[in-house]
């Protein structure tokens, strides 16, 4: 065990991307854990965009960092040491550990569910953490996905879009359309995890190309991204078409307010219902969605890809590759 808990504190609250001076390092000693807490090592990190959002002096569903505070993220890690009946030295646990070495766990805190034999911790951070649950609820709950939709998802090669569009395959779903960055995202998409369709929205004409492969319109759109590309989906809803808010990743480094998308009408006349949702209302119903994830994966019907990032100190360059699209997959961040 090093003797120092290495953490990083936010600095000053960023304007635009996070840089060299939003966070600062600091070496601390390990805290002690407490009656009726663990200490855990953490070995991972999610790296989410929301994480973002939360370093923003601005209202949201969970207050922002404070200055000075460790940046708080949610990770993975191994029980230690423990002074609790809930926690044993070799446990995983996940929950909002933060960027640090170590953290501790209290009873009341969030512990990582248990996950089927043989599923690596990486993947409690993806498909079977947040970004799954996201998409499966998202899509199935909230978006109320029927066999035969015609469904668009933005963000498609991310964490989170990746596995919309696969579940809304496995669901029977009559045709998926993926928008992502990169050639190179678009052919992954399509090749490896079975989307028919994928647009590239920095290349190609995102309008041109969803009225060719939906022509009788979107029935379900899965927006992480917001802006024009959830304004250009918007035009082109079918009659009671959905569509699933889940994100807004184009607007969160920026300082105006966004312009309102004006194809929002659509959803009068044409009778759509958007919805705005957080994942976690469904914590409860984790066991339900990790279930289905494991059944698909291990039947081959699933694919995950993530992107490890070494070392604490590259937790910010980590975060800013969520806006630039460098990553692949999840990005997780390896103490
Ligand atoms: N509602 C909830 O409870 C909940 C829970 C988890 C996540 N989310 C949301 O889900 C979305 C995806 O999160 P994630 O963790 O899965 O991240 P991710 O998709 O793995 O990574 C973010 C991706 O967003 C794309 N992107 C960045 N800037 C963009 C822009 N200006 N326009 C279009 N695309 C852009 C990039 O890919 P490209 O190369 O394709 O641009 C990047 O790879 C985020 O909006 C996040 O806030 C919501």
């Amino acid at each position: 065990m090093e003797d120092v808990n290495r953490r990083l504190v936010l600095a000053e609250r960023p304007i635009g991307m996070v840089d060299g001076s939003t966070v600062r390092m600091e070496n601390v000693p390990i805290p002690g854990p407490g009656q009726n807490e663990a200490l855990v090592r953490v070995q991972y990190l999610s790296i989410d965009p929301t994480i973002r959002t939360w370093m923003d002096d601005a209202p949201g569903y969970l207050p922002p960092i404070g200055i000075g505070d460790v940046v708080r993220g949610a990770g993975i890690g191994e029980v230690v040491a423990t002074n609790s009946d809930r926690y044993a030295v070799g446990d995983l646990v996940f929950g909002l550990l933060g960027w640090q070495d170590y953290a501790v766990a209290g009873e009341g805190d969030a512990a990582l569910q248990t996950l089927p034999a043989g599923v690596a911790p990486t993947l409690a951070l993806n498909l079977f953490g947040v970004n799954g649950m996201t998409a499966y609820f998202g899509l199935l709950d909230v978006g109320r996905m029927a066999e035969g939709d015609v469904v668009v998802v933005s963000g498609a090669a991310g964490a989170t879009g990746s596995a919309v569009g696969q579940i809304a395959k496995l669901k029977g779903a009559a045709k998926v359309v993926g928008l992502a960055g990169t050639d190179e995202k678009c052919r992954w998409i399509v090749d490896q995890l079975g989307f028919d369709e994928a647009i590239n929205y920095r290349t190609d004409n995102v309008g041109r190309r969803l009225r060719e492969a939906c022509p009788n319109g979107i029935d379900l759109y899965f927006d992480n991204v917001g802006g024009m590309i959830l304004d250009t989906c918007l035009g082109q809803l079918a009659l009671r078409g959905r569509v699933v808010l889940c994100g807004a990743i184009s607007t969160y480094n920026d300082k105006r307010r966004p312009a309102g998308p004006g194809n929002y009408r659509n959803l009068i006349g044409l009778r759509g219902r958007m919805e705005g949702f957080i994942i976690l209302d469904y914590v409860d119903r984790f066991p339900e969605a990790q279930a289905a994830m494991f059944g698909w994966l291990t039947e081959g019907r699933i694919h995950h890809a993530e992107h490890v990032v070494k070392g604490l100190e590259s937790a910010p360059d980590a975060l800013n590759l969520l806006f630039t699209g460098g990553n692949m997959g999840k990005v997780i961040v390896e103490i």
